[in-house]
């Protein structure tokens, strides 16, 4: 079994704060395949989209996200990855893994008018920072640094293959266009989520009135919280448990990792659900009526 790191940039090129990459293949199981068209309405890495796309699970692909920097990564991805590799390939040999110039650089990139630039600037900022940051805070520690490999520039073409053809848009998840014979992958961002990783934070019970009444399947992840599961009451909910990294020492990027539980919802029967809950060790909380989570 290849190594946790490899796993992840299996399913995603971007290191993401609250990203799938480690649990696609899981959370695809649940899907409901018998849908043809996918839909991703906060794609962040992408993880789950790409790993889907390399199993041909549906026909056709949507990614939106309202984060425009990340948007514009993916776009620039799917459609100019010659133009992306070739710049990258020169930091990598100019900088090799990246150093500081390179960070600092790139930091200032995010700013440029012209999007290759700006992709490569989100990539590498991303690559080097101890959580994935998107605009990049601190430097990950000399020890940490895997920034950017021939083996990682290697793969960016597959990855662009795999968005090729996939509706990348970038709106509040609102105004996303869900058609009705969709699956919905959704994964917004958790309760008391501040704007450091991601640029905007979503309201709850704004975020379940729209879901309830999506016109689709859907399967969401949520943080496991009395919140939440008030939320949620009316559904099935299973809990996923969870390794979480926690900081422990920001200045120099180190971690520990420490237990929780993820929620995983869906609209739809799905028919082995019950099995798979048992091979993966998930448990699930059965739904009742209740009042609205205040
Ligand atoms: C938890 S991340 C998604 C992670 C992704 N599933 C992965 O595996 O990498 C949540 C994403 O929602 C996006 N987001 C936040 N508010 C949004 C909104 N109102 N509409 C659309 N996207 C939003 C953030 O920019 C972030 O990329």
């Amino acid at each position: 079994m290849p190594h946790k790191f490899l796993r992840a940039f299996e399913n995603s090129p971007l290191r993401y704060p609250g990203g799938k990459a480690q649990r696609a293949l899981r959370l695809l199981r649940f899907a409901d395949q018998s849908r043809k068209h996918y839909v991703e309405p906060f794609a962040g890495g992408l993880s789950v989209l790409l790993k889907a796309r390399r199993e041909r699970l549906f026909k056709t692909y949507s990614a939106n996200d309202v984060d425009s920097d990340l948007i514009n990564f993916w776009i620039v991805l799917r459609d100019r990855p010659n133009e992306l590799v070739k710049i990258l390939w020169d930091c990598y040999r100019r900088h090799g893994a990246g150093d500081d110039d390179l960070f600092l650089k790139s930091k200032e990139n995010l700013n440029s008018d012209n999007d290759v630039v700006r992709a490569v600037a989100l990539f590498i900022v991303n690559r080097w920072t101890p959580k994935g940051d998107l605009r990049g805070g601190m430097l990950r520690t000399e020890k940490r640094r895997s920034g950017i490999s021939p083996m990682i520039l290697d793969r960016l073409p597959l990855f662009s293959e795999l968005l090729s053809g996939v509706k990348i848009t970038n709106l509040d998840y609102h105004d996303m266009d869900i058609p009705r014979n969709s699956f919905a992958f959704i994964d917004p961002p958790y309760e008391n989520i501040g704007t450091h990783f991601y640029q905007h934070k979503v309201d709850l019970n704004e975020f379940s009135d729209w879901v309830k009444y999506l016109n689709c399947s859907w399967l969401t992840t949520l943080n496991d919280s009395p919140f939440t599961n008030k939320l949620f009451s009316d559904f099935d909910r299973i809990a996923e448990p969870m390794k979480y990294p926690a900081v422990i020492n920001p200045k120099f990027g180190s971690y520990q990792r420490r237990d929780g539980t993820e929620l995983v919802i869906m609209n739809y029967h799905r028919p082995s659900r019950d099995a798979f809950l048992r091979s993966f060790g998930w448990s699930l909380r059965k739904s009742h009526p209740s009042s609205k989570a205040s």
